[in-house]
């Protein structure tokens, strides 16, 4: 999908007389995800640049930010996740937010908005911070035997945080090897594409009766772990109902819980897609910061200093990670070069009409958020650079020196933005505070060729092994 939709991505184009077959399009090329340096340099074609693609028809490309900014923004409703991405979404995160479309969606995001208050998310900073140091001292007892393959480790933090958070329970992923929670999500989540991709496909154009007997293969693992995830978050919800009559409570699902009357099944979808939407992107961020400072040990240094100039670093609040500028500029930078969802897609409902062009009911949208965050033209020629000083001087520093906000896309704009965006900012913060005063981060290998893979997020295709040194035994000897 991504070689096909950045052949075209460098301004907003209709394609007619094309027939777009969806499957051309978009799913076959799930399968030819490019390598890292492929990537970069689809950013950099001459603009016009039209590529044959396979199959034709009517797609949009946006890639200005005011063309982005009508589709996710202002006709943002005439748009809906086309059928088969809604379809395999569905599978995984129940019928949530995510996969929620018109009136349906407003009234559920209105349902689920107060438990992601600014208030709400501040609160959370000082539980984000104790599972930080609970886990850097879980990295410290790996760490003696060599390298660490990090990308599980940020797997099972975040998934402990969203435990704790969604739902008010402490699964422990970080000490216990057997959580089933975090084995699920690790076979439908992992970095081995070949079995979503193929539980996606099936999904997508295979009657269901035809596909839930085809035990055996790799797709029936994905869909086994698919139904015992919704079985144990059914459990977990029942858990938790018994638990909210005793005592009141703050999280997630308290939170939504508590502000109407939900049937089960709808808790249950709110669940799974708080939970998987709200790890494995975090997780996956954090991976690429550890990579990019590994990579640059001056910058991980200025980071270090800035942090060790906190007062107390046993405890943190919201207000002590406000007075944290280069932290916050790191994390900025980082998800702008590696946006853990590096495109979504649409497909127009309604006849609609984009920079004045009107495009018929039927239309097929990329949004290249990844292209659209290195573009040189909005970014400037250091546009690939990791510089997260860009957040912090000159012009537009707010926006990264950028001139519009609709240059950074990692989370969208507009009513289908990503609700957990806060939440995630502080989030990551926290962990990385608590992981940067710990140890100094190096690669294992630097001479490794670190390449991509993921299904919709974007992770290292073989994990990410750092040496971690331990600070607190450096300082000791
Ligand atoms: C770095 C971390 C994250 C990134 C980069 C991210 C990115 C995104 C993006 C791009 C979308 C829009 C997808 C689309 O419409 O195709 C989205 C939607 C969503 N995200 Fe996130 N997300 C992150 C973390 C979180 C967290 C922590 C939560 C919850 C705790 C969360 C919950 C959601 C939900 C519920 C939606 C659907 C919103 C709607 O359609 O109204 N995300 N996210």
């Amino acid at each position: 999908m991504w070689q096909t939709a950045y052949s075209h991505s460098v301004r907003l184009q209709q394609m007619k007389n094309r027939k777009v077959d969806y499957f051309a399009n978009t799913l076959l090329s799930y399968f030819k995800l490019p390598s890292h340096d492929r990537e970069l340099s689809l950013t950099n074609i001459d603009p016009g640049t039209r590529k044959r693609q396979v199959g034709g028809g009517p797609i949009v490309v946006p890639t200005t930010p005011e063309a982005v900014m009508e589709i996710v923004n202002a006709r943002s409703y005439d748009w809906h996740k086309p059928g088969p991405d809604a379809r395999l979404l569905r599978r995984i995160l129940g019928n949530g937010l995510v996969v929620a479309e018109g009136q349906s969606h407003k009234s559920m995001r209105k349902a689920v908005a107060p438990a992601f208050s600014g208030k709400q998310i501040r609160d959370l900073v000082p539980l984000f911070y104790k599972k930080g140091r609970a886990f850097v001292e879980v990295l410290a007892d790996k760490a003696p035997d060599g390298a660490v393959e990090m990308t599980t480790q940020m797997s099972k933090v975040t998934l402990d945080i969203i435990g704790s958070t969604g739902i008010g329970m402490d699964f422990d992923t970080i000490n216990n090897q057997d959580n089933k929670l975090a084995q699920l999500y690790e076979i439908i989540t992992g970095p081995d594409r070949g079995p979503i991709v193929l539980f996606f496909l099936i999904n997508a154009f295979l009657p269901p009766v035809l596909v839930e007997n085809m035990y055996g293969t790799r797709y029936a693992r994905v869909a086994n772990a698919v139904r015992t995830l919704r079985y144990e978050v059914r459990g977990l919800l029942q858990e938790k109902k018994q638990s909210l009559e005793m005592k009141q409570q703050n999280d997630i699902i308290a939170t939504i819980m508590r502000s109407g009357d939900f049937s089960d099944d709808y808790l249950c979808d709110q669940l799974l897609t708080f939970f998987a939407a709200g790890h494995d992107t975090t997780a996956v961020s954090l991976t690429w910061t550890l990579y990019l400072l590994s990579l640059h040990a001056e910058k991980q240094d200025v980071l270090r200093n800035e942090c060790q100039k906190l007062g107390d670093p046993n405890k943190l609040d919201a207000e002590e990670l406000e007075h944290l500028p280069y932290l916050n500029a790191v994390c900025n930078e980082v998800l702008r070069l590696y946006p853990p969802v590096p495109g979504t897609t649409r497909r127009a409902v309604v006849d609609t009409k984009v920079r004045g062009q009107v495009l018929p009911k039927g239309t097929f949208c990329f949004i290249p958020m990844w292209t659209i965050n290195r573009l040189p033209s909005l970014w400037g020629d250091d546009v690939n650079d990791f510089r997260p000083e860009r957040w912090l001087d000159g012009p537009q520093a707010s926006l990264g020196g950028a001139e519009s906000a609709y240059a950074f896309l990692t989370f969208l704009y507009g009513p289908r933005s990503c609700i957990g965006q806060q939440f995630a900012r502080v989030e990551m913060k926290c962990l990385l505070l608590a992981l940067i005063l710990r140890f100094r981060f190096e690669l294992e290998d630097p001479e490794a060729e670190v390449k991509m893979t993921g299904f919709v997020t974007i992770k290292p295709a073989n994990g990410l092994r750092l040496k971690l040194h331990d600070l607190a035994k450096e300082t000791k000897n």
